[in-house]
């Protein structure tokens, strides 16, 4: 049986990779996996290396770019929208839909390791900084600071993924020197948006250090 289901997950694995060749995307880096069943515009899609799409998420465009980098995670059913009709008198959408007149689009922007939960929808001037955690079900309507935990209908800041001190430990231990935000930046930060916020619900740190990401993104480096 192991080896029948072997056999079946290697079948739908290379028509996956038929269905999504990396040469159709604007851009698709190393090691980023891409979900079943997901509706996608590749051409208007520039990931950076270790990006996920979970399955059955949808990426409407005919025009607008979605942007992700590194380590960003959009999970599952969620459906993003980088575009929108405008009112045109004398037009019906019937029309309008088809030929896309007058359109506005733009780019959704999802920087460095933020996690997107299930069902959310990120609409035209979503912009998503560094470390964003937006909950499950929510509308991104507008651009949220690094680090923001957003969430709700349409999507505010409700609280922050981490403490000052765990966010200056988690950007020195995933990122480069020279892409680390500095104790300034944070600071201004925390003042700017998250004063008297909460941070996100802490893993237990004992597991956080068995896992070591840094060892773990060298080796997926290395792979
Ligand atoms: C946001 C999330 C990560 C929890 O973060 P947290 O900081 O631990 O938040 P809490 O559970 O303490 O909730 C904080 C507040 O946000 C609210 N909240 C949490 N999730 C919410 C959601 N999806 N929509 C609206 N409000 C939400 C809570 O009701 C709570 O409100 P209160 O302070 O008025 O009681 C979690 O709720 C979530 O949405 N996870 C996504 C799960 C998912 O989509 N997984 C996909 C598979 S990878």
């Amino acid at each position: 049986m192991d080896i029948i289901a072997g056999i079946r997950r290697r079948i739908r694995d290379f028509a996956h990779k038929l269905k999504y060749p990396r040469e159709d995307f604007g851009k698709i880096g190393l090691h980023c996996k891409i979900g079943y069943d997901c509706t996608l515009v590749p051409k208007n899609m520039f990931l950076d290396d270790y990006v996920v799409i979970q399955n059955r998420v949808n990426f409407v465009s005919s025009d607008g770019k979605l942007i992700v980098k590194k380590y960003s995670v959009i999970s599952t059913e969620c459906i993003i929208i980088p575009g929108t009709h405008l009112a045109a008198p004398g037009i019906p959408f019937y029309f309008q839909t088809i030929a896309h007149y007058g359109d506005e689009s733009s780019s959704i922007e999802i920087d460095e390791d933020c996690w997107v939960g299930a069902a959310c929808v990120l609409l035209q001037k979503a912009k998503l900084g560094r470390g964003c955690v937006v909950a499950a079900g929510s509308v991104v309507t507008k651009p949220f600071p690094p680090y923001a935990v957003i969430a709700g209908v349409p999507a505010k800041i409700i609280g922050v993924k981490f403490s000052k001190e765990d966010l200056m430990r988690h950007e020195a231990a995933i990122y480069p020197p020279h892409e680390r935000l500095t104790e300034q930046q944070v600071d201004q930060l925390f003042a700017h948006h998250y004063a008297g916020l909460k941070p996100m619900k802490k893993c237990d740190m004992a597991e956080v250090e068995r896992f070591n990401a840094a060892a773990a993104i060298r080796n997926y480096s290395n792979a």
